[in-house]
């Protein structure tokens, strides 16, 4: 459908402001193949009104070139909550378009690509939880939301990576169901003194960094920090100088401004913030998340023009999903 895209002088003139922003991180040769998109999903979005919630893992064409917000799970899930554009396209993963969705019920949520999954979300099932509260009755369950609507709508509160600390804190509880990140659940059991019972589910990114690597890091480069998410194994977050969200990190460097920091996280993201702070000399250990790669601007344009891939959820699974989604943006 999409006609064939040309990088004309005035496209060239359009985007140059861009370029200039992304010219470390992005080689000049390959700007001519992103430019004439990024000038076609500016305009239709435009016209349609239509917003692009991009997650922090996305590459710096999509996170620098076309996003309306970009953020965290958590601050994405408020922007959704607060937009008020007919259409939004989530450039992330599915469970983001979910939470988007159950958040707006009445708006058109659209995902570039359905197959952007995630090995958290795809660790436990509905079923799933109403076992383990058969198990442990009364005990509250608490959800990351980097699950389905169907373990949300099981769920009594949802929490991000930003705020899971706080929500179980906010519980007043001794024990807790905390579903599915074992990592994170094991970092949240340390922070707060509460019983976890924990899932074994884990993110199949984040689990591949080890103690060890970090401590080769601190051989090597001189100085460095070394800052992580707590979706990494216990090791690994016993050696970090700082562990948060992925806008945690963000934010920790702009308050820092380290000379040298490895982000212990999926990759793009050192990309997107050494735009923001060329004076930082960032270590970039590829580790990229499929999922989030399956989004591109050409997929994101055809999204805009087909209005594909729609994401829905069934209104009663919706309904229930929303109360725990909403428990959490009331807490933090
Ligand atoms: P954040 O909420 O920290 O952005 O994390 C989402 C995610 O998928 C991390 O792997
Ligand atoms: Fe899921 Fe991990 Fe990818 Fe985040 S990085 S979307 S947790 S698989």
């Amino acid at each position: 459908m999409t006609a064939q895209l040309h990088y004309t002088p005035e496209i060239a003139r359009q985007t140059r402001p861009i370029y200039e922003s992304l010219r470390h991180v992005i080689p000049e040769v390959e700007w001519g193949v992103h430019a004439p998109y990024i000038a076609a999903i500016n305009k239709l979005k435009r016209e349609m009104n239509a917003v692009l919630l991009v997650h922090n893992y996305q590459t710096p064409e999509i996170f620098h070139g076309v996003a309306d917000y970009t953020g965290d799970s958590l601050g994405l899930a408020r922007q959704a909550a607060e937009t008020d554009a007919d259409i939004i396209v989530q450039c992330g993963v599915h469970f983001m378009a979910e939470t988007s969705k159950i958040l707006c019920p009445d708006k058109t949520v659209l995902i570039p690509d359905l197959e952007a999954g995630c090995s958290l979300a795809a660790s436990i099932t509905g079923a799933d939880v109403r076992l383990l509260k058969e198990r442990f009755p009364g005990v509250p369950v608490v959800t990351y939301v980097n699950t389905s609507a169907d373990v949300k709508a099981e769920s009594d509160i949802c929490c991000t990576s930003g705020n899971a600390v706080r929500i179980v804190e906010s519980l007043g509880v001794d024990r807790v169901i905390f579903l599915p990140d074992n990592y994170l659940g094991r970092y949240v059991a340390a922070q707060t003194g509460v019983e976890l019972i924990l899932w074994h589910g884990t993110c199949e990114v984040h689990e591949r960094f080890t103690g060890a690597e970090l401590r080769d890091y601190r051989k090597r480069w001189e100085g460095i920090q070394v800052i992580a998410h707590p979706e990494c194994p216990p090791d690994v977050l016993e050696e970090a100088d700082f562990v948060g969200s992925t806008k945690g990190m963000i934010d920790w460097v702009g308050d820092h401004r380290p000379n040298r920091v490895v982000m212990i996280t999926e990759c793009s993201m050192s990309d997107n913030v050494a735009v923001e702070f060329p004076e930082v000399e960032f270590i970039r250990p590829c580790n990229l998340c499929p999922h989030m790669k399956r989004i591109t601007l050409p997929n994101i344009l055809r999204a805009l023009e087909t209005r594909t891939h729609e994401v829905h959820v069934a209104p009663e699974t919706g309904a229930r999903a929303r109360r725990a989604v909403e428990a959490m943006l009331a807490v933090a």
